[in-house]
């Protein structure tokens, strides 16, 4: 059995988590590893629900999501985490919790994040319709040593995951032909 391992995408709302996850995931699943992604929105509608985004309830949040991810990392399988996790020191408690956990921050200047405004909550942010919407009105704290740094207002989806995989393979938790099943 391949040895599991966590992978924590962080960033603002819009910066690419969620599709830099699934492609990784797709990769990773391709090389024989099994994966599970629990992404910031699909938890919240299941593991989270009812949860809201006051500093407390997101810090719950990630604490939820840590301690899935610990358990099935620890069971063999890449848990893949992509929600904001604004917040440092929660961030660095789950780390803590864990044997291997790989910090992924996706970076994205706030104008970009702005004018691609795909799901149109930062228009809305902008003009005081959402509270404490993260980046506008309620802060991100980046990572401060991240194992990896993703900037993907300049990078491709394809360049970015060829940079998170060369990592994985530095630190020796994948290797390069995959794994044997
Ligand atoms: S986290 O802070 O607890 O990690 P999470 O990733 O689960 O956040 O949820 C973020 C998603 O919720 C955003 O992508 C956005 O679609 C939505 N959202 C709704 N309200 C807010 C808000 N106030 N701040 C940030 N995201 C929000």
């Amino acid at each position: 059995m391949s040895n599991g391992f966590t992978l924590w995408f962080t960033g603002l709302s819009g910066a690419g988590k969620s599709t830099l996850a699934q492609a990784a995931a797709e990769e990773l699943r391709s090389r024989g590893h099994r994966v599970e992604v629990l992404d910031g929105d699909e938890v919240r509608t299941n593991l989270s629900k009812g949860l809201g985004f006051s500093k407390e309830d997101r810090d719950t949040n990630i604490r939820r999501i840590g301690y899935v991810c610990r358990l099935l990392s620890r069971n063999g399988v890449i848990a893949i985490s992509a929600a904001i996790s604004p917040y440092r020191e929660v961030r660095d408690e789950v780390r803590r919790e864990h044997e291997r956990f790989v910090e992924v921050f996706v970076k994205c200047p706030l104008e970009k994040l702005v004018e691609r405004d795909v799901k149109g909550l930062y228009k809305k942010a902008l003009a005081g319709e959402i509270a404490h919407f993260t980046g506008v009105s309620d802060p991100y704290e980046e990572p401060l040593k991240p194992e990896v740094v993703v900037e993907s207002h300049i990078e491709t989806v394809d360049e970015s995951l060829g940079r998170l995989l060369a990592r994985l393979e530095a630190l020796g938790y994948i290797c390069p032909n995959g794994v044997r099943r």
